[in-house]
């Protein structure tokens, strides 16, 4: 029997909780033994709630208890997430938690801790929500060079795209109703900006290459600048635009950025629609897998959580090995990166154009006064040449 405890019982907490009782059975059943939340630590009371039953207000029970082997670190923020989590690795606790931004700062820290304390640090529901993506990397791509890992990582975003592309609104207006229906943060600059999903590529970087992202050395562009001109665009080339958090392996470099992108129906992430995630992984031997889901809400990024309870009690006693060193990986400029780029400019003529970019895909009657055009293939620094030699560019979009 595993006797666990939750810290924090706010959204992720409570949904941990009700995943562990609701699917008692199929959990005994496929593990072999039972899970039992001895604690759930919170400040508050919840009197009508059975939690109350099990419900403690000091953390120093639950590290004093050595029948507590496997800790949910479910309360989001650095502090005091960060101190409990150390305290209950030091004490031979296993911790599994959904705190994207502890694992992104303190990651290689943490499970260098666990090693040495015989445990283990597990982290699956900090990206992606509800996506097996932790563990697949972890496991069943051991074995495998991962060329690129590509995400749709913000389901804000790809709400927000998913709306501006099917109602042909501008961005403010469904951003606003966004946050009216409590989609997006009173706050979303974290989204919208791109440093979420930044965040969460680094991690799954770290994870790919074994080193330790910075995710400040990731350029990051995020949707603010779309507006229903560029949709209007892209539905003429048949294609959708997505915020994209990429990173790719070329030789002994690493590329990572976060940007929107011109996506056509050919790649499988066109069709990621709304508030959902995917991730379409590149590796050397296998090619392309992809992983799909919910990216965020209580019971998907519960479930997270507890799969990786189930994890840890498979292996009490033992540390689950992630190979996340605190060593640096660098990541170079995307200069040399080669793809083609939507560019809108006020209207001229083809020759124009093609005096100073090459050859073009040239659409002219999408907007008043502009036209746009996809070049071919040239590196990112080939491309900041040409567009400053001839001026005047209204936007640029990647594509994909
Ligand atoms: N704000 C995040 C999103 C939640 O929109 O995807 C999950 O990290």
């Amino acid at each position: 029997m595993a006797k666990v405890a939750i810290l924090g019982y706010g959204t992720v907490g409570s949904g941990v909780y009700e995943v562990l009782k609701k699917n008692k059975d199929v959990i005994t059943g496929r593990l072999g033994d039972e899970i039992i939340v001895k604690y759930v630590l919170d400040l508050r009371e919840f009197d009508s709630d059975p939690v109350q039953e099990v419900l403690v207000h000091d953390m120093e029970m639950i590290l004093n208890d050595a029948e507590v082997s496997i800790v949910c670190e479910t309360m989001g923020g650095e502090h005091p997430a960060y101190e409990y989590t150390k305290r209950a690795l030091e004490a031979g606790k296993s911790v599994c938690t959904s705190n994207k931004e502890l694992v992104e700062k303190h990651g290689p820290e943490l499970i260098q801790l666990a090693k040495a304390h015989n445990c283990s640090y597990l982290f699956e529901a900090s990206v992606g929500g509800g996506i097996p993506i932790i563990r697949p990397l972890r496991t069943s791509l051991a074995q495998e060079d991962i060329l690129s890992i590509t995400g749709i990582l913000n389901g804000t975003t790809n709400y927000i795209l998913t709306k501006m592309e099917t109602e042909g609104l501008a961005f403010e207006t469904v951003l606003a109703r966004a946050q009216e229906k409590g989609y997006a943060e009173k706050n979303p600059d974290a989204d919208i900006l791109g440093l979420d999903a930044c965040r969460k590529i680094s991690i799954l970087t770290s994870l790919a290459y074994g080193k330790n992202v910075d995710f400040a050395d990731i350029m990051t562009e995020g949707i603010t600048a779309i507006t229903s001109v560029d949709f209007a665009y892209a539905k003429k080339m048949g294609a959708t635009i997505k915020l994209f958090a990429k990173s790719v392996k070329k030789g002994d470099k690493y590329y990572a950025l976060v940007a929107p992108f011109v996506v056509k129906p050919e790649n499988p992430l066109y069709a990621v629609k709304g508030v959902f995630n995917a991730i379409l992984v590149n590796a050397n031997m296998g090619g392309e897998t992809m992983y799909y889901g919910k990216g965020a809400g209580k019971l998907a990024t519960a479930s997270a959580v507890v799969a990786d309870v189930i994890d840890c009690a498979r292996h009490t006693g033992k540390h689950l090995h992630i190979k996340w060193e605190d060593e640096k990986l660098e990541i170079s400029p995307i200069d040399g990166a080669v793809r083609r780029f939507f560019v809108r400019v006020p209207m001229a003529d083809k020759a124009q154009i093609e005096n100073v970019f090459g050859e073009v895909e040239l659409f002219q009657d999408v907007a008043d006064g502009e036209c746009g055009f996809v070049t071919e293939e040239m590196t990112e620094v080939s491309y900041r040449e040409k567009a400053a030699k001839f001026g005047n560019i209204l936007s640029m979009i990647r594509v994909d």
